[in-house]
C-alpha cells in the first residue's frame, strides 16, 4: 500500500505539488470514484487508478537491457552529455542504471529500480561475472592470460582479482574476451594497461548470468524476459514486467 501521490508520482505523472493539483481539479479516480485526496492510501496491485482519463498500469519492479552506445554517459544527468536514460521511452522517475560503463564502452547495461538487485550485482562480496570484448593495440600473448589470471597491479591497494583472458585475435592489433569480477574504475582499460595494451574498443557482453542481445541495437533497449529474471535470481511476479 502507498499514497496515491506517491504512486502517481513514481509512474511519472508529475511532482507532488502538480499531481495534488490534478487530484482537486477530478482528474483521478480511484475504482472508479473521484479521488480528493492526495494521501489515500492504494493497493498498487488491486487499484484501478485512472490520471486524466488514462488507466495506469503499476510495475512496482521495472528492468530493461539497454544496449548502451559509444558516446552517452552512464548517469540519469548530464549537463553535456546524452545520457543512458535518454533511450528509454519512460516517464518513471525511479530508474536507473546498475553500474557504469564509460562514455565511449557499448553494450549491456541493466537499467531497473529494483535497488536490491543492483546493489546485490554490484557488491564486491558478490563476485558477479562481467564480460568485456576487447580490442587492443598491441599484441596479447599466452603470457598475458597468465598474468591476467594471477592478478595485475593498476595503481590501487591491491591487485586485481583473477580474470579470465580468452584471445580471439593476435597481432599489432589484437582481440580479446576478458572476464572480470569487479567493477573498479576503468578497470578493464588499467588492466591491458598494465600489460603493455591500449585498449581502443571495448563492449560488455555479459553480466551476472544476463547476456546482451544481440538483436538489440545501440541505444535500442527492451524489458528483460522472465527467463533473464529467473538467471539474476529473481521469480517474476505479479507486478514485474518479467510477466509480460
Ligand atoms: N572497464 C573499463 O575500463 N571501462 C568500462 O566501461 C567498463 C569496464
Amino acid at each position: 500500500m502507498m499514497r496515491l501521490d506517491k504512486y502517481l508520482s513514481e509512474l511519472g505523472a508529475g511532482t507532488r505539488s502538480q499531481i495534488k493539483q490534478e487530484i482537486k481539479k477530478g482528474q483521478v479516480s480511484v475504482n472508479g470514484t473521484t479521488a480528493k485526496d492526495p494521501g489515500q492510501r492504494i493497493d498498487e496491485e488491486a487499484d484501478q487508478v485512472c490520471f486524466q482519463g488514462r488507466l495506469l498500469r503499476y510495475l512496482r519492479y521495472e528492468y530493461y537491457m539497454l544496449h548502451k552506445p559509444a558516446g552517452c554517459v552512464t548517469a540519469c544527468r548530464d549537463k553535456v552529455h546524452r545520457t543512458v536514460m535518454d533511450y528509454l521511452d519512460t516517464d518513471r522517475r525511479d530508474l536507473s542504471p546498475v553500474g557504469r560503463l564509460d562514455l565511449d564502452t557499448e553494450g549491456l547495461l541493466l537499467i531497473t529500480n529494483d535497488g536490491a538487485l543492483a546493489h546485490r550485482l554490484l557488491s564486491p562480496a558478490r563476485h558477479v561475472e562481467k564480460t568485456y570484448a576487447a580490442q587492443v593495440e598491441g599484441t596479447l600473448t599466452e603470457e598475458h592470460i597468465s598474468l591476467f589470471a594471477s592478478g595485475l597491479e593498476i595503481g590501487d591497494e591491491k591487485p586485481t582479482a583473477p580474470a579470465r583472458l580468452v584471445i580471439t585475435e593476435s597481432g599489432p592489433r589484437s582481440e580479446a574476451l576478458l572476464t572480470i569480477t569487479e567493477g573498479r574504475f576503468h578497470q578493464v582499460k588499467r588492466m591491458f594497461a598494465a600489460v603493455g595494451c591500449t585498449v581502443t574498443y571495448l563492449k560488455r557482453l555479459s553480466m551476472g548470468g544476463l547476456t546482451l542481445d544481440e538483436d538489440l541495437r545501440p541505444g535500442e533497449y527492451r524489458p528483460l524476459k522472465p527467463e533473464e529474471l529467473a538467471q539474476l535470481g529473481l521469480c517474476p511476479g505479479p507486478g514485474e514486467n518479467g510477466e509480460n
